[in-house]
């Protein structure tokens, strides 16, 4: 695997590929502290492409100004030899520095699907997210990228984007959701998770359970919003300090939905122990 860590380097790699009998370009997206969800995306992008660049940048633009930018996991040692592992081609490692130089400038903001859920607690987060892809997109120009279903807004936002900004041709043709992947007790897979005590990560079970249930009642045509009080509800006494939001949508627009319309899902943030979870699934 090549190192990249300035955008000439990438660059160079990226012609390299190109050049080595062609084949097509996989992207993957990552902030690092990766988990067997981000393992299960390349993964599935090598089944897809011909050469996988992961990229791995914690972007202090997605970040509000009391989030957890400087706690966020960095383990860039331990994440390459993983990436190696799982044959990526090329890992994109940049600094700050490189992304966002003296005098950067330009903000990107999708309106519509950002609105609400992660959009409304987090203000500039999807600006964030949209700016940082966008410019991966530019720099690697892959054929394909591939981003998991478990941050299932910010897929709605670059899919906008990309459709919006004419990103699909002729890179970038298709942007693939990738299944959650889940421990053992149904908890979503995430680099958050790893600030959970013992105590709490054993509580945040409860959150894939009560969604669970919220979803089965939906889907039998029962009150929607008895069931998403019902959640918030279970989620307290087991332990979470508070929800911000739980909610049903539908799965494409994210527009609010009062009942099942046959392509709702639901959208559920709540913090315990500090930690602020959030996890998705289809009614
Ligand atoms: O999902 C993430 O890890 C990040 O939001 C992403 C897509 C890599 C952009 O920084």
């Amino acid at each position: 695997m090549q190192t990249a860590t300035t955008l000439e380097m990438l660059r160079s790699f990226i012609a390299g590929l190109r050049e080595e009998g062609g084949g097509s370009i996989a992207l993957v997206p990552t902030m690092g502290a990766l988990h067997e969800g981000h393992l299960t995306l390349i993964r599935e992008a090598r089944a897809r492409a011909d050469h996988v660049v992961a990229s791995i940048f914690v972007n202090p633009r997605q970040f509000g100004a009391n989030e957890d930018l400087d706690a966020y996991p960095r383990q860039l040692a331990r994440d390459s030899d993983l990436l190696a592992g799982e044959g990526v081609a090329v890992l994109w490692a940049p600094a700050p520095s490189e992304v966002y130089p003296e005098g950067y400038a330009t903000n990107v903001s999708v309106s519509g699907v950002s609105a609400g859920l992660c959009g409304a607690d987090r203000p500039g987060h999807f600006d964030g997210v949209a700016t940082v892809v966008l410019k991966l997109f530019n720099q690697v120009r892959p054929d394909m990228a591939l981003f998991g279903e478990k941050d299932w807004q910010q897929l709605a936002v670059i899919r906008r984007m990309a459709r919006d900004l004419d990103l699909t041709f002729p890179h970038v043709a298709a942007i693939y959701g990738v299944g959650i992947v889940r421990e053992a007790d149904g908890l979503a897979m995430s680099s958050r998770n790893a600030y959970l005590s013992p105590d709490d990560r054993q509580r945040a079970a409860a959150l894939p359970r009560a969604m669970e249930d919220a979803a089965a009642v939906i889907a039998d045509g029962g009150d929607a919003a008895r069931a998403l009080g019902n959640l918030k509800e279970t989620l307290r006494v087991a332990g979470f300090e508070s929800v911000d939001y739980a909610e049903l949508r539908d799965a494409d627009s994210l527009a609010p939905l009062e009942s099942d319309n046959g392509n709702a899902r639901l959208f559920v943030a709540a913090r315990i122990g500090g930690t602020r979870l959030i996890d998705n699934r289809a009614v």
